[in-house]
């Protein structure tokens, strides 16, 4: 796939203990918090995407940061793609969603409600193996946010990047109480649809099926569980979400089949 980048401020400086040359400087982020719509927002982020990047997937790389004021609390920080140079369709531009000639057509049970329509079926199109495996994922972590959280070169002609960023709304935080997502990540019912229905093949998204119930227990306790609380989220409630997304490989296929094909 092609390399992903991310934005570097323009300033660096020597890193004075470096022996080959290295140097001090600042990666661009989008910052973001736990918050009263999205209570686990901090741990959801952090933990899907480290599922992400284990599973290969074209997902923004994030990272759990702090200010050096030690009293501030943990946040996630998504690393700003390097988008100068490439020609992105923006999925995340409200305007844009219902601006749409609707030429193409529309595939009878495809997700119309975000607008984009004709830009969506674009992007499977175009990346058919990299748009099931986000779908398949999604539906896995019990994200249905995928409208408005992707931008992708839809040209024939273009180098072909594609990347997906914010899981805020997965996993503990796919609803703003606790107890009611962990009753909806328990639902085989649940995510109830998703940005590319019926425009991903059953071949990809049944490859994207084995590859995440091949993962070892191992990778899914070094994704999912940390030493200490993450935000509002403590050690407990991530071995129970780590447990549940264990489980929720059983009915997997038939969530996808149910939702996606
Ligand atoms: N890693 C990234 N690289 C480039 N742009 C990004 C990245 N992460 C976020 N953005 C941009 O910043 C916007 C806000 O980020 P994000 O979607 O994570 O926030 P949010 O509060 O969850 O927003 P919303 O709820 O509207 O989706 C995105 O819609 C996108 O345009
Ligand atoms: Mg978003």
């Amino acid at each position: 796939m092609p390399i992903l980048t991310y934005e570097l401020g323009t300033r660096t400086t020597p890193n004075d203990r470096s022996t080959t040359g290295a140097r001090d400087g600042y990666v661009a982020a989008i910052i973001k918090q736990d918050s009263d719509l999205r209570p686990a927002q901090v741990y959801s982020e952090l933990a899907a995407n480290r599922l992400a990047q284990f599973l290969g997937l074209p997902v923004a790389v994030g990272v759990a940061v702090q200010s050096r004021r030690t009293t501030d609390s943990l946040r996630f920080a998504s690393l700003k793609a390097a988008e100068s140079g490439l020609d992105y369709y923006d999925f995340t531009d409200h305007d844009a969603s219902f601006d749409d000639d609707g030429d193409d057509g529309i595939v009878p049970g495809m997700h119309v409600e975000s607008g984009h329509v004709s830009a969506l079926q674009r992007v499977c199109q175009r990346f058919p193996l990299e748009t099931a495996q986000i779908a398949v994922f999604d539906l896995w972590i019990g994200n249905d946010d995928r409208p408005g959280n992707l931008k992708a070169e839809l040209s024939e002609d273009s180098f072909g990047a594609i990347f997906a960023m914010d899981q805020g709304a997965s996993l503990l935080s796919c609803t703003d109480r606790r107890p009611l997502a962990l009753e909806l990540l328990r639902s085989a019912d649940f995510p109830r649809f998703h940005a590319f229905q019926k425009l991903v093949a059953s071949l990809y998204c049944g490859e994207m099926i084995e590859r995440i119930t091949a993962i070892p227990d191992w990778a899914m306790y070094a994704a999912m569980t940390f030493d200490d609380n993450v935000g509002s989220v403590t050690i407990a409630e991530q071995y129970e979400v780590c447990e549940i997304l264990k489980d929720r490989r059983r009915f997997l296929r038939e969530l996808v089949e149910r939702v996606l094909l």
